[in-house]
């Protein structure tokens, strides 16, 4: 399975992105990268779902950096939303908008009419946790697309970002997280 480094719509959108995600930057593009890959060799993907698979990898988590918080799935739905509308491509606005809506969703996505919001939950998942879950891609795969595509403190981030949380909120569940 090849791993792809560049592609040139997520190459775009997170250029645009790159001042105000900072220093978390090459953390954020790495997981965007790896979590495009695992989606690819999960199944065999389409021209058109390849693009909505980057566009959605691309904004998934982008609610961290344009609203400053950890509750981040609505302005990150919001902010793919207005990006397709500028691209003219709202009419991928309801499924890319399921993708990163429901991408952290525990249980299995089950509306059949859109299989890539399933796919992309597991994709991140498989990034998220470390590779803890793997959905049958082979463990040497997953540790070729880690070494190829560096983590560069990206999950040391996401534990802050979890340990402030908690903290806060001891008792409730992080807000990113749909049962
Ligand atoms: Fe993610």
């Amino acid at each position: 399975m090849s791993i792809e480094t560049k592609h040139l719509f997520i190459e775009e959108i997170l250029s645009e992105w790159k001042s105000r995600i900072g220093d978390d930057y090459p953390g954020y593009r790495g997981h965007v990268y790896r979590v495009f890959n695992f989606c690819l060799a999960l199944r065999s993907c389409t021209e058109e779902e390849k693009l909505k698979l980057a566009i959605a990898a691309c904004f998934h988590d982008i609610g961290i950096w344009s609203d400053h918080t950890m509750d981040y799935i609505s302005p990150s739905v919001a902010q793919a939303k207005q990006y397709l509308s500028n691209a003219g491509l709202q009419a991928w606005s309801d499924e890319i908008g399921l993708m990163v809506e429901f991408h952290h969703k525990v249980r299995t996505y089950g509306d059949e009419r859109y299989p890539l919001v399933e796919l992309f939950r597991k994709g991140d998942l498989v990034d998220f946790s470390l590779g803890f879950f793997t959905f049958g891609l082979p463990r040497r795969y997953i540790r070729q697309v880690k070494k190829a595509i560096p983590n560069s403190g990206f999950h040391k981030f996401l534990m802050q970002g979890a340990t402030d949380w908690f903290s806060e909120h001891p008792l409730s569940p992080p807000p990113f997280m749909k049962w």
